[in-house]
């Protein structure tokens, strides 16, 4: 699924000629002596040739570039969806893994599943990779025929695979949904108001090369290799992040997914997912904005309180029981008042 792009690499001037010209030298020199002039010269090329590489970032064996090849793989499972007949108003990509199958039903008991708000169609999607584990390959399988909602290609499931793993939603939306007039892109361990970002959405009504989130714009690699999140010199070798949005829930216009699949050969692969979404965006010259003046994305969490999660978007570290008890409250405090912030 992946390639080694060697990039043309130029080597650019030499900073010393190659062309050494023999010089004329007098009878009385001897072949010895040329030959110790012609062995220091050659050293001296040498080391100067050393030195002009390790000055360089670039060197010869830094230069190649992993990119993400798109078209590749097939499909394991797909959803029973109809867009086409059936259009979305906001599809759900749920990045999801084999061993959180209570969090994927306490998702399709709450937030997910399938949704009519304010007359729109919501629909919830979980992607998956691989298991090497047959049993748990089955009991995924047999999951995905039960709910229909999982679209799950061949791919090592880990979580350094979540850039393909999100790709393949990607990839998802422009062949068999394009038709979504929003996507959103999410974690097993989310709390989504699909209501509030709805009633959101229609406020903002942009319908076109639109991308909002918790935004991320001045974001450094770490560097520090006992750091979950080290990326190396190799994998990015630029020293800032495009500007981003947190990968724990971002939401986009539809038309976004096939541009994104359009250029997504040509960005340089990087593990992290939401930072890969920055680079195709920056790319293809789309700015992130604000869903609103307020915060409505919490990536570290938020604790709960009825009110509070009324007027979210989307919220980080939520249990499948939480999620439970969380819509719970939700749904029995419809039409209450809420204090005036
Ligand atoms: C991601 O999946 C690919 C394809 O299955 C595999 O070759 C690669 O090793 C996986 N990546 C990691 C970090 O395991
Ligand atoms: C949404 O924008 C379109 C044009 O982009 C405009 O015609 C329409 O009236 C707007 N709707 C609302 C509710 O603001
Ligand atoms: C994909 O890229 C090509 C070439 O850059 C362009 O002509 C085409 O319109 C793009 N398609 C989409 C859906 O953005």
């Amino acid at each position: 699924m992946l390639t080694t792009l060697w990039n043309d690499f130029s080597l650019g001037i030499y900073p010393v000629a190659l062309v050494l010209q023999p010089e004329v030298h007098p009878a009385q020199e001897t072949m010895a002596y040329v030959k110790m002039r012609l062995l220091y010269i050659s050293f001296f090329v040498l080391g100067a040739l050393c030195l002009y590489f390790s000055m360089n970032n670039f060197s010869l064996f830094k230069d190649e570039l992993v990119v993400f090849k798109k078209e590749n793989g097939k499909f394991l499972q797909l959803p029973d969806v109809d867009c086409r007949q059936h259009p979305l108003f906001l599809a759900v990509l749920v990045t999801s893994s084999h061993a959180q199958m209570l969090a994927r039903l306490a998702i399709r008991d709450t937030w997910g599943g399938e949704k009519v708000v304010r007359g729109k169609r919501i629909k919830t999607f979980f992607l998956l990779g691989r298991s090497p584990n047959q049993d748990i390959e089955k009991a995924v399988a047999k999951e995905g025929q039960q709910h229909r909602d999982i679209i799950q290609k061949d791919f090592v499931d880990v979580y350094f695979n979540l850039t393909l793993k999100t790709m393949m939603g990607i990839e998802w939306i422009h062949h068999f949904c394009p038709q979504a007039a929003f996507v959103m892109k999410t974690d097993s361990d989310m709390f989504v108001n699909v209501y509030y970002l709805t009633e959101l959405l229609l406020k903002k009504n942009r319908t076109t090369r639109f991308f909002t989130g918790f935004l991320k714009l001045n974001e450094f690699p770490i560097r520090s290799k006992y750091n979950k999140w080290f990326v190396s010199k190799y994998e990015y070798p630029w020293d800032k992040y495009p500007p981003f949005c947190s990968g724990t829930g971002y939401v986009f216009s539809g038309d976004v997914a096939s541009q994104v699949y359009n250029v997504s050969e040509s960005v340089p692969f990087i593990k992290l997912e939401d930072v890969f979404m920055g680079l195709c965006l920056a790319k293809l010259k789309i700015r992130l904005q604000e869903l609103h003046s307020k915060q409505t994305f919490f990536p570290n969490g938020l604790s709960f309180s009825t009110c509070r999660f009324k007027k979210i978007v989307a919220c980080h570290f939520i249990k499948p029981q939480e999620m439970v008890s969380y819509w719970q409250a939700l749904e029995n405090s419809v039409g209450e008042e809420c204090p005036a912030e």
